[in-house]
């Protein structure tokens, strides 16, 4: 019979096999050179980081370098515009009103459907529908920028600070994110200013992590909304399956159908390489490799989830 240190060995193991496996699809993408801070990015640069309900934690490679967590950001701004319309503040239906639930089958920091759906956003993990959010944000929260940075740092257990020069990077090459900002509020669907919104939007862009903390920050989206590790409940049960929908359909952009098919899991990608993937009711799974396919997931992250669901037979389908 196993005993507990005996699977959690097991699952040691096998983090260490799927990477192996995933490892050598990172010579086949492309790191994002938008910015140096990113284009300088070590291509070689691995790590899988998982950890269990009862706080285990199984990691490769790189676990503790840090890396922007770009988009995946767009995840913790979500729930905490959720958080507020929990609270009964009327959000719920604005969110909704102004930003869609669909797939966009287009890039993430495409203009075009902006401009056919008069400044709807088709969803929270695209550029425009993170700015959206922010915008949101920013008329609910006392200090938004801080509410962000207090969610985070709670939920991976420890501070977490900003790459300055990513975001001040960011900021200076925000002309695609000024445009759609811009686009919203010609329609009317911007409350604050273009610089308001994208001084929040490149502030949590920037916010820097590492595999271990983001699998241990998405670790109550797989626990029904309530945060392992303090038993704090983040979000109501009903808003957090709506997060992981979202995630699932949306979080891997023109990808999400691929992400479904392969891996069966909530994902959200950034950028910088990363992506988190949530294992109901058992884990939160982050992987990191900077190089990327096409539509901006990182490709060798895509093999070692496909591969870590297929070992495990973790798909929810
Ligand atoms: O706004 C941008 O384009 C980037 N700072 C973040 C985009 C991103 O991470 C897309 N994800 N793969």
């Amino acid at each position: 019979m196993n005993t507990d240190t005996d699977q959690s060995g097991e699952l040691d193991e096998l983090l260490r096999e799927v990477s192996d496996r995933a490892r050598p699809a990172a010579e086949d993408g492309e790191v994002a050179d938008y910015i140096p801070a990113l284009g300088d990015l070590d291509p070689r640069r691995f790590s899988l980081a998982a950890t269990e309900m009862d706080g285990t934690e199984h990691t490769t490679d790189d676990a503790d370098v840090p890396f922007p967590i770009q988009s995946i950001s767009k995840v913790f701004a979500l729930v905490l515009a959720m958080q507020k319309a929990d609270q009964g503040s009327g959000v719920r239906d604005e969110l909704w009103r102004r930003v869609g639930r669909e797939p966009s089958g287009d890039p993430y920091n495409s203009l075009v459907q902006l401009e056919r759906e008069q400044g709807v956003p088709r969803n929270p993990m695209i550029n425009a529908g993170a700015l959206l959010v922010d915008d949101v944000l920013l008329d609910h929260c006392d200090d938004a920028r801080a509410s962000m940075h207090a969610l985070v740092s709670e939920l991976a257990g420890e501070e977490v600070g900003v790459d300055e020069a990513v975001m001040q990077a960011e900021r200076d090459t925000a002309s695609r994110n000024r445009a759609m900002a811009n686009l919203m509020a010609s329609f009317g669907n911007l409350t604050h200013t273009v610089d308001e919104v994208l001084d929040l939007y490149v502030d949590q862009c920037a916010i820097s992590m590492t595999t271990r903390q983001l699998a241990r920050s998405v670790r109550f989206l797989a626990n029904d909304g309530i945060d392992p590790a303090s038993g704090r409940r983040i979000l109501s049960s009903t808003l957090t399956r709506r997060v992981a929908a979202i995630m699932l359909t949306c979080g891997t952009y023109d990808a999400a159908g691929e992400f479904a098919f392969k891996v069966g899991l909530p994902c959200k990608s950034g950028v910088a390489g990363a992506i988190v993937a949530l294992v109901p009711r058992r884990m939160g799974v982050c992987v990191w490799s900077p190089p990327l396919e096409p539509s901006g997931n990182s490709l060798a992250g895509r093999v070692a989830l496909s591969e870590l669901s297929a070992r495990l037979n973790l798909s929810i389908f």
